[in-house]
């Protein structure tokens, strides 16, 4: 485990190293790099695997947001074949992926935005996001967890796998560096990029709560992804 300060000393030479590469468009970011991405994340394996675990059993009726080539599900499955899956995700060559992967499963994939996605309500079970929403703002995910909340069935859960600050130096670096990146790009305002702005787990805990969620559990991990689930209560 390296220590915070080392951490930050290498964020802090990744940024100064990327400084000039400029933002990429969310969509066009994952289609490129399709082929090697499974790959590409097989580092968070231990995660994938610890998040599938965190998923109870009696949920059948699961929506995974930015569900990607579904390496979370790859996981759930294994665990429980029998579930109900809706996959939303912006790119549909990461979808074409998942489906190839898991003809034989109940799996309904969608391509649009999830912020746009209507969750309905008291629909399912389980909503899970692995990897995904640290691209956002606060202000955005406040909005999504209250759809979130209301699409849950009473008593539904709630689980987020994804990559938390280690502290308020790292949040408010990440976020300078984005509002910087978006000035000097090309891509309007109202198009996602990629780009990193992960909250503090303070503040990420913050939002899950005034959309009305209870915290059930944290696994805060500095090495893995840090898993939070939370129930509608
Ligand atoms: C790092 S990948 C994680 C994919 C998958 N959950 C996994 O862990 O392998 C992030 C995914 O979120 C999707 N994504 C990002 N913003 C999105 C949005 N607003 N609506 C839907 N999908 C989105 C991307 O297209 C990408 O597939």
């Amino acid at each position: 485990m390296k220590s915070k300060a080392t951490y930050m000393k290498r964020l802090k030479e990744w940024l100064q190293s990327t400084s000039e590469s400029p933002l990429e468009e969310m969509n066009d970011f994952f289609t490129k790099r399709l082929d090697d991405y499974e790959e590409h994340m097989s580092v968070w394996k231990k995660s994938y695997h610890i998040f599938a675990e965190t998923l109870p059993l009696e949920c059948r009726k699961i929506l995974d947001l930015g569900c990607g080539t579904g390496l979370e599900l790859d996981e759930i499955w294994k665990k429980n074949p029998c579930i109900e899956v809706t996959g939303v995700d912006l790119c549909q060559s990461m979808l074409n992926k998942l489906l190839e992967k898991h003809p034989d499963k109940q799996l309904n994939t969608v391509c649009q935005d999830y912020f746009q996605y209507d969750l309905g309500y008291g629909n399912w079970d389980a909503v899970i996001s692995f990897e995904s929403l640290h691209h956002f703002l606060p202000e955005r995910k406040k909005e999504l967890y209250r759809k979130i909340y209301n699409g849950l069935r009473d008593g539904g859960i709630f689980i987020l796998g994804d990559y938390i600050a280690c502290c308020d130096e790292e949040e408010e670096l990440l976020y300078s560096v984005y509002l910087k990146k978006r000035e000097q790009s090309p891509i309007p305002n109202n198009c996602f990029v990629h780009f990193d702005i992960p909250l503090t787990l303070e503040h990420e805990k913050e939002l899950l709560k005034d959309a009305g969620f209870v915290i059930e559990k944290v696994l805060d991990n500095p090495d893995n992804a840090t898993i939070i689930t939370t129930r509608k209560g």
